[in-house]
C-alpha cells in the first residue's frame, strides 16, 4: 500500500482472462469511456474511435478472429480501439480543406491516441472493480474485424480489449527491473544482469509451470524455461506480415 490510491490501483493491474457473465450497464460503459477520453491526445485531434461489442454472436465471431481466446466470448463487453481519420476528413470538408493523412506520422499519431484512450479506460474500469485484457490478436485478421464491425475506409482496428467482472483476482506479473528500462541522461546498453535477474524472478512465479529446456551447447543439461526463452521464441518469428497492406487498403498511405 502506498499513500496514493491511484498508485495502488496501477500496481494491482493484472490481465483478466476469465469473467463472470454479468452484463455491464450502458451507463457504466459510458462512465469508463468518458474517463478514457480524458487521456492526452495529439493536438486534441482525437483521431480514434471505439467500437463497443456486447452482442453475443459478434463476440463469438471476434473470439474466432482472436485465435479462439475464450475470454473474448465470455467477457460481456469487447472494445475495439481504432485509428480513425474519417472525422477529420469531414472537419476539413466542412471547412473547405482536404486532410493530408498520407504519412506514417499521421497513422502513428492515431495509433498512439487509440492506445492512450485504451489505457485510460483500462484504469477507469479497474478502479470500478472490473477486469480487462487487451486483445491484440484481433490483428490476426483485420479484414474480418473490418467487415464484422462495418469499419469504413479510414478506420483501422489497433487493439481490442475484454472488459467484465473478474472470475478470480488477477495474477500480478513482475516487470523488468528499472535498470533495464529507465536510462538517466543517456542510454545504458548494459542490461544483462537485469535481464537475468528478471528471468529468475519470472521463473519463480511459476507462470511457466517449471518447464525445462536444453542448455545451449551443453548436451544433456537442462535449465528452467523462463521469460527470456519464452519471449525470444515469440520474437524470433515474424508476425502478421500482411498488416502494412491491410492498413494501406483501409486508406492509410504510410508515406
Ligand atoms: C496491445 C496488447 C495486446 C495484447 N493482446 C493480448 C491477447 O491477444 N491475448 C491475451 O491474452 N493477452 C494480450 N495482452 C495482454 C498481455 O499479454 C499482458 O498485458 C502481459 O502479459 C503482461 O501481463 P499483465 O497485463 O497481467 O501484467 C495484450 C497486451 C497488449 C498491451
Amino acid at each position: 500500500m502506498s499513500d496514493s490510491a491511484t498508485l495502488d490501483l496501477i500496481h494491482a493491474h493484472g490481465s483478466v482472462r476469465r469473467y463472470k457473465p454479468d452484463p455491464l450497464p450502458a451507463s457504466l460503459v459510458e462512465t469508463i469511456v468518458a474517463a478514457g477520453q480524458r487521456a492526452s491526445t495529439s493536438s486534441n485531434k482525437q483521431t480514434y474511435s471505439i467500437i463497443a461489442t456486447a452482442d453475443e454472436e459478434k463476440r463469438l465471431a471476434l473470439m474466432e478472429i482472436a485465435g479462439g481466446q475464450i475470454q473474448v466470448q465470455q467477457a460481456p463487453l469487447f472494445l475495439t480501439f481504432c485509428a480513425d481519420r474519417t472525422r477529420l476528413d469531414k472537419v476539413c470538408e466542412l471547412r473547405g480543406y482536404k486532410q493530408d493523412f498520407s504519412t506514417l506520422e499521421s497513422f502513428l499519431i492515431a495509433a498512439v491516441d487509440a492506445a492512450l484512450v485504451a489505457q485510460n479506460i483500462a484504469l477507469a474500469a479497474e478502479s470500478l472493480g472490473l477486469g480487462i485484457c487487451y486483445i491484440g490478436a484481433i490483428r490476426n485478421n483485420t479484414a474480418a474485424v473490418i467487415e464484422l464491425l462495418k469499419l469504413p475506409k479510414g478506420v483501422f482496428p489497433i487493439t481490442g480489449m475484454t472488459i467484465g467482472y473478474p472470475l478470480h483476482p488477477p495474477r500480478i506479473r513482475p516487470r523488468l527491473p528499472q535498470e533495464a528500462i529507465l536510462h538517466w541522461e543517456s542510454y545504458n546498453p548494459n542490461q544483462d544482469e537485469a535481464l537475468l535477474a528478471y528471468d529468475q524472478e519470472m521463473i519463480e512465479t511459476g507462470i511457466y509451470k517449471n518447464r525445462q529446456v536444453p542448455v545451449a551447447g551443453k548436451e544433456g543439461e537442462m535449465e528452467a524455461y523462463g521469460w527470456m526463452e519464452h519471449t525470444a521464441r515469440r520474437v524470433s518469428a515474424p508476425s502478421r506480415q500482411n498488416l502494412r497492406a491491410e492498413v494501406e487498403k483501409q486508406g492509410f498511405e504510410l508515406k
